[in-house]
């Protein structure tokens, strides 16, 4: 058995992946925004590479069911409906529409994958669901692909510490896995317990200044 894992989608391009099962994670925020949606009632998101591929894809739908999102350098494109928070993706928001997402590394990752079969969304909001979905997948066919969004084309921690917890779940009690060496790093590297030292606010109150080759 197999896992490759890439820190960012980089190279790859729609049909790379054809017929290979994937799973794409941007946690900050698309991914996570994508489950929410669909938790909350949208009928399906349909990811775009652009803000421009969006409201082309959008004019191709019922006006009255479809909703556009999304965000360029964090903040909501304008005459979009919705950005890219997940906490916009309420009920109210989204329940029985189509969603057409346009986000700076997301969107694009997805694009890329497509033609995976499955290709599977994932971020901690769907972590447990996630996880047995992915195991399903690798136990089934051999072989399973980890895509992270990343930040601006370079490794975002974030999608690398659910990429490292995904695989360190769903490896147990599998003898013999081949991991690649982005996989392997992100085994070992064990981020986790980085991730929520960092994350708590207001640990200490110094603020530490660099001069003069010293930091004090
Ligand atoms: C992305 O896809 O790049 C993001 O989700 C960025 C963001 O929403 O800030």
């Amino acid at each position: 058995m197999k896992i490759d894992a890439y820190f960012t989608p980089v190279g790859l391009v729609a049909g790379d992946l054809a017929g290979r099962g994937v799973v794409v994670i941007d946690v900050l925020r698309a991914t996570t925004t994508i489950v929410t949606a669909l938790a909350n009632g949208a009928k399906a998101v349909i990811p775009a590479a652009t803000s421009e591929e969006a409201v082309r894809l959008a004019s191709n739908l019922e006006k009255d069911g479809v909703v556009l999102a999304g965000e360029r350098r964090s903040v909501k494109i304008e005459g979009f409906a919705l950005g890219n928070s997940p906490r916009e993706m309420t009920a109210a928001a989204v329940a029985g529409k189509t969603i057409v997402l346009a986000t700076t590394n997301g969107t694009p990752a997805l694009v890329a994958t497509q033609g995976g079969d499955p290709v599977l969304v994932g971020a901690p909001a769907n972590f447990k669901a996630l996880t047995e979905r992915a195991r399903a997948i690798l136990v089934q066919r051999g072989a399973l692909v980890i895509v992270c969004g990343g930040r601006d084309k370079q490794f975002a921690l974030e999608d690398a510490y659910t990429a490292g917890r995904l695989i360190k779940v769903i490896r147990k009690g599998i003898r013999k896995l081949a991991l690649n060496d982005a996989a392997q790093q992100l085994v070992d590297a064990d981020l986790g317990e980085d991730v929520e030292f960092a994350a708590r606010a207001d640990r200490f109150g110094v603020v530490p200044v660099y001069a003069d080759r010293r930091i004090t």
